[in-house]
């Protein structure tokens, strides 16, 4: 029978991009119980991906309906939940009508590559016709994968959401509790549209997209109370934490030191290090972004991140598209079945190529296949590929970041796999950190939310009783250097294809 720790609780609603879940925590950081669902994708064109908000809505409903059913059946009440943490998905752009809070549009997805030719224009009317025009400002280059893009898109495309712009009933972002229209800085920082220093909107940045800023939420920092729950079984309980799952991440793996490093790997893998109070600016691709700011006096924090579009992605894919493996985890069982892929690469670019090469022009390929290729080897380029873009952001983030890195944390839903880990040892050539709880997407949200509410005083001081599992590189300098001259290759391929 299973034994729920003492109260009181934080709920963390951590809505990724292909799953949603509600995970309970206690005041330790243990998960106390939790409820995933998957949600449906839709790709109506090809490189096209979007999300129903209303699904996301119920089936978040649904995940937090699932745990205080269960705390009920044993009977604790869900009273214990003391606050609410929310984490999600960034970049990926919602539009609401003001007046009837009904969805305008269904959600343009941050991987999604439709506004490929918007971005080129956007690049051509400025004034240095470069791509990191406004980088300096927001850390973000012109690309596909950033809000205010997409919002271009949207105004330019659909005519009920350019119609509500211009009355000023559009609303962009998460709509809150009881119609709250209010973000936090980390997920503000990934608009293109808010200024790294002012933490403000950004006059400028804003003209030059046409975007009116009374569509925009207000930014307020990712630990205060933004407002109770309206309704159901968590009635009037704070939400009182909000970050992007990056930067969450990067507090859920207490990383609140300078020059602390984590990579989440997810739908997408994003290594972020904590750069200290100041934006550092990339000159190795990578993006500047805010880390966090608990709390509205505290000071904030910024990062260094580098993100890659496709990794678990590329898994789902061989499963639903491919129908290669019937569950994401016999990938790594198929993969250990081979010692390598018998000279085969896979460059997973279904979104283009993001850090740091930013790439809106390459596209997936699978090279070096004969007929001595089967699917364990196509799994095993697989997991390679995830551990060859994660070794390219680190070199990246060595030179920026001004941090050897001897040694990397990770988290996200695919370190489960000890082939992933071990391959991922060989490839980068240092240590892997893998905590026993890999939640820490959740965790992140839920510190900043028990913070605001009282729960800790000093979250840098927090410490966790997760236990590490290490993965230590077992291969020679020279078969790494061998290995990583044919993903080089391969990744030329994949560039230009568009
Ligand atoms: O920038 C996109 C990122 O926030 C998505 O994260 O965990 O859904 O891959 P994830």
């Amino acid at each position: 029978e299973k034994v729920f720790p003492a109260g009181p609780y934080i709920g963390s609603i951590d809505n990724g991009t292909s799953s949603t879940r509600f995970i309970l925590f206690d005041t330790k950081g243990n998960i106390v119980t939790s409820s995933q669902s998957e949600f449906p994708q839709y790709y109506p064109n090809a490189g096209w991906t979007e999300h129903d908000l209303d699904e996301i809505y119920e089936y978040t409903v649904k995940c937090i309906e699932n745990v205080c059913a269960e705390l009920e059946d044993n009977g604790i009440s869900p009273s214990e939940i003391k606050a609410i943490g929310i984490t999600n998905q960034r970049e990926t752009t919602c539009v609401w009508d003001k007046e009837t809070g009904k969805p305008l549009h269904k959600a343009i997805v941050w991987l999604d590559v439709r506004t490929r030719e918007l971005v080129q224009e956007l690049i051509n009317k400025t004034e240095s016709k470069d791509a990191k025009h406004f980088s300096k400002k927001c850390g973000l280059p012109l690309s596909t994968y950033f809000s205010a893009v997409k919002l271009k898109w949207l105004l330019n495309n659909v005519p009920q959401v350019e119609e509500a712009h211009k009355d000023n009933r559009l609303m962009f972002g998460t709509k809150l509790t009881g119609g709250v229209h209010a973000t936090d800085v980390t997920n503000a920082s990934r608009t293109m549209l808010m200024n790294l220093e002012t933490l403000q909107w950004d006059e400028e940045i804003c003209q030059f997209f046409e975007i009116n800023k009374s569509c925009l939420p207000a930014i307020k920092s990712s630990s205060e109370v933004y407002g109770n729950v309206v309704a159901g079984p968590l009635e009037g309980v704070p939400i009182s934490g909000i970050l992007g799952d990056q930067q969450s991440a990067l507090v859920g793996q207490l990383c609140f030191k300078q020059g602390q490093l984590k990579n989440t790997y997810g739908t997408g893998c994003f290594m972020l290090c904590n750069t200290g109070s100041k934006p550092v600016v990339s000159t190795h691709g990578l993006l500047t972004t805010v880390g966090y700011k608990l709390g509205p006096e505290a000071e904030c924090k910024y990062a260094l991140e580098g993100s890659i579009a496709t990794a678990g992605a590329s898994v789902k894919w061989l499963r639903d598209n491919m129908g290669i493996i019937g569950k994401a985890s016999e990938v790594g069982e198929f993969a250990q079945k081979v010692d390598n892929t018998g000279g085969v690469y896979f460059v997973p670019a279904f979104s283009g190529l993001f850090a740091p090469h930013w790439r809106d022009d390459a596209r997936g390929t699978i090279v070096g296949i004969t007929q001595y290729t089967t699917k364990e080897h196509i799994c095993r380029a697989t997991l390679e590929a995830v551990s060859f873009q994660t070794k390219d952001i680190m070199d990246s983030m060595e030179i920026d970041s001004g941090y050897p890195i001897n040694l990397l944390r990770v988290d996200g839903g695919m370190t489960m796999s000890d082939q992933l880990m071990q391959i991922q040892a060989d490839i980068a050539g240092v240590e892997i950190d893998r905590p026993s709880m890999l939640e820490t997407t959740a965790l992140g949200a839920a510190l900043a939310a028990g913070r605001a509410v009282g729960l800790f005083e000093d979250l840098e001081k927090f410490e966790t009783e997760a236990s590490v599992s290490k993965f230590k590189p077992q291969i020679s300098a020279e078969q790494r250097q061998e290995m990583t001259k044919g993903w080089k290759k391969a990744l030329e391929k994949s560039m230009g294809w568009v």
